[in-house]
């Protein structure tokens, strides 16, 4: 794409694509699962917008090129910088650290001033490709410090950030050594959005504490005059669009199927997670393990289909996490299981939206146990497939969902016999009780989708006044 020409820019650290190879060998891309691309997409394509991202191999350059009507503009890595800024700073020091620590954050120099050279080449690639007085949108923690370094080298360009995942306690953001530099990072941007209310609060105090400005509920006001708004814009799904899959006869179908291939057990409990150690598997596996050693649930009737998506596979912690999982797997079944009749199905594999949407279908009871999540998009498609009001929802106090999902049953995934109980209560409960919760759920799911939710942070982020401008922009 040629310089200065997108209105519109969207920056993530992975491009809304995946590579495969096509049937004759040859490479192609395909969209990649998930919903932000589906509600970006419009948006980029009305304005000649352009998404910078990583496309997932290392040691490669690639030229821009386009994609159903958005410029893609590749970022490269390099294999160090893969292990450093990606594995290392972002998902092995960032990630747990933002999770509440549920494993000890690594803090390594090297790491760090990889994760500062990647988000300048990201910010320069931004400075490069956006228009005159364009809007640049930079998602999540791999890219904190791209809104100063972009404001540097464009201070023309409204700028907004989007945090995908939590934003920590004050004590525990205070660990990090370059806290201060994280802080003034996101500070570049206009409109800082997090998933949650208390986490936007967070970091209003941090800046206040730490970096010394003046703030005022949700703003930030810079020496220089400009301020800064950080509020809560919760993230959702493409939900018509996953009904709309769930209604297909060939999803219906293969919903049936699949309940067959289980021997049509009386109740289908799943999971559905990147398998990581802030989803909650081990906690959510052994619950369901001890109801059938107990007794409380037998294994004629109760099926738990876990699927767990391969993820960050070379970090240290996500090893760890593998193993421990195929052991536990592995006990149960060999403890409680018969021939023909495992209690644990677990798969490995990451699966199309058709086969997901066919899982939602057949699961009577979806489990959804996480530590800490910044929202967890896997509760809202559930809800979004279950068009007939059946099936219950099981979800952690701990995922951003549950301040909107309330009809769940609601769990504290630490607490393993509270998350039995409820395990057998939403097992047991009336087709009637379960309605009604899936009712209001749906209310919530349906009305507030991903378009919605990008629709209202573009508005506010255009609506921020330039206080430097003679005239403000129209709204
Ligand atoms: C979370 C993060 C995303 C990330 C995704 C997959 O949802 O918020 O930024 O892209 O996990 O992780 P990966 O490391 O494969 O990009």
């Amino acid at each position: 794409m040629a310089s200065g020409l997108a209105e519109f820019v969207v920056i993530a650290n992975r491009l809304p694509v995946d590579r495969i190879i096509g049937p004759d060998g040859e490479t192609m891309w395909r969209k990649s699962p998930g919903g932000l691309v589906t509600a970006l997409e419009p948006v980029i394509r009305r304005n000649g917008g352009a998404w910078i991202g990583w496309h997932g191999a290392a040691n490669e350059k690639l030229a821009p090129f386009s994609y159903e009507g958005m410029n893609l503009i590749p970022v490269p890595l390099s294999d160090e910088e893969v292990e450093d800024y990606y594995e290392g700073f972002s998902n092995a020091t960032l990630w747990p650290l933002y999770h509440d620590v549920v494993a000890p954050p690594e803090f390594h120099r090297e790491w760090w001033d990889a994760y500062v050279r990647v988000n300048r080449r990201f910010a320069e690639r931004a400075a490069k490709v956006a228009k005159k007085d364009g809007t640049v949108w930079v998602q999540d923690y791999q890219l904190q410090l791209v809104p100063s370094m972009l404001r540097e080298l464009r201070p023309d360009l409204k700028i907004g950030f989007f945090l995908h995942i939590p934003f920590p306690p004050t004590e525990l953001f205070q660990q990090l050594p370059w806290r201060r530099q994280i802080l003034e990072g996101l500070l570049g941007a206009d409109l800082v959005g997090f998933q949650m209310p208390g986490a936007a609060q967070n970091f209003v105090r941090l800046v206040r504490q730490r970096v010394g400005h003046k703030t005022h509920r949700d703003t930030v006001y810079l020496p220089d005059g400009r301020s800064v708004l950080a509020k809560a814009y919760p993230i959702s799904i493409d939900a018509a669009g996953f009904e709309e899959l769930a209604r297909t006869p060939s999803v219906l179908a293969r919903a049936a199927e699949i309940r067959e291939s289980l021997g049509n057990p009386k109740t289908l409990l799943l999971g559905i997670d990147r398998l990581d150690y802030t989803k909650g598997l081990r906690q959510r596996l052994r619950a369901f393990g001890e109801l059938i050693t107990e007794g409380a649930l037998h294994v004629d009737d109760a099926v738990f289909v876990q699927v767990a998506t391969p993820s960050r596979e070379r970090v240290n912690q996500y090893k760890i996490l593998r193993d421990d999982i195929n052991r536990l797997v592995g006990r149960i079944n060999g403890d409680v299981g018969r021939i023909g009749q495992q209690p644990v199905t677990y798969l490995h594999a990451s699966y199309p939206r058709e086969e997901m949407a066919a899982l939602y279908r057949a699961a009577d009871v979806m489990v959804v146990t996480p530590l800490r999540d910044g929202m967890n998009l896997v509760a809202k498609e559930y809800v979004a497939c279950r068009f007939d009001d059946r099936g219950a929802l099981v979800l952690s106090e701990f995922a951003g969902a549950a301040s909107e999902l309330k009809s769940a049953y609601t769990v504290n995934p630490h607490d393993i016999n509270g998350m039995k109980q409820m395990l057998l209560a939403a097992i047991n409960a009336s087709p009637r009780e379960n309605a009604r919760r899936m009712k209001a759920m749906r209310r919530q799911v349906m009305e507030n989708d991903i378009e919605l939710w990008a629709g209202n942070f573009l508005r506010e982020l255009n609506a921020i006044r330039d206080p430097h401008a003679k005239n403000p922009r129209p709204v």
